[in-house]
């Protein structure tokens, strides 16, 4: 399965750990940058990866930026992106059992590296529970 990838600078301190972690799952990583620590804007990232998800390139997607908004605001712009933000397991299973994201956005300024990989494993794993969910997510898109 074909996993993307972006972050911002926020993000890059971490960002070959979390490739190398999800590489480590059996995913193949498409890295959509940024490339260096120098400050950038989250948007040039965020859209390149919710259009390939759309695509069909890519089945999912892990985002992180700084607080993790900006990189869900942008991404939750495209219909069909369902961009969860999410900063412990907890709500790490809950962002795929109710929302069905897919794309996972972290902050990497409120959690540690090891939160992190926690956090992306419990979404990774976690299942959609359909139903009563199915019919709010159907009632997202308004255009
Ligand atoms: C960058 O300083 C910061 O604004 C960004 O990473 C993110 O937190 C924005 O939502």
């Amino acid at each position: 399965m074909r996993i993307g990838f972006c972050c911002d600078h926020a993000g890059f301190d971490i960002k070959f750990e979390v490739i190398g972690h999800l590489g480590s799952k059996g995913f193949e990583v498409e890295d959509f940058g940024t490339d260096s620590a120098a400050s950038m804007d989250y948007p040039d990232v965020a859209h390149p990866l919710a259009e390939a998800l759309l695509e069909g390139r890519i089945e999912l997607g892990v985002a992180i930026c700084g607080t993790g908004n900006g990189m869900a605001i942008s991404l939750n712009k495209h219909k069909g992106i369902r961009a969860g933000l999410a900063w412990n397991r907890e709500i790490g299973v809950l962002v795929k059992k109710h929302n069905n994201a897919n794309v996972l956005v972290v902050p990497a300024r409120f959690a540690s590296l090891e939160t992190i990989r926690e956090t992306i494993d419990a979404w990774l794993e976690a299942e959609f529970a359909g139903g009563r969910h199915q019919r709010r997510i159907d009632k997202i898109d308004i255009v």
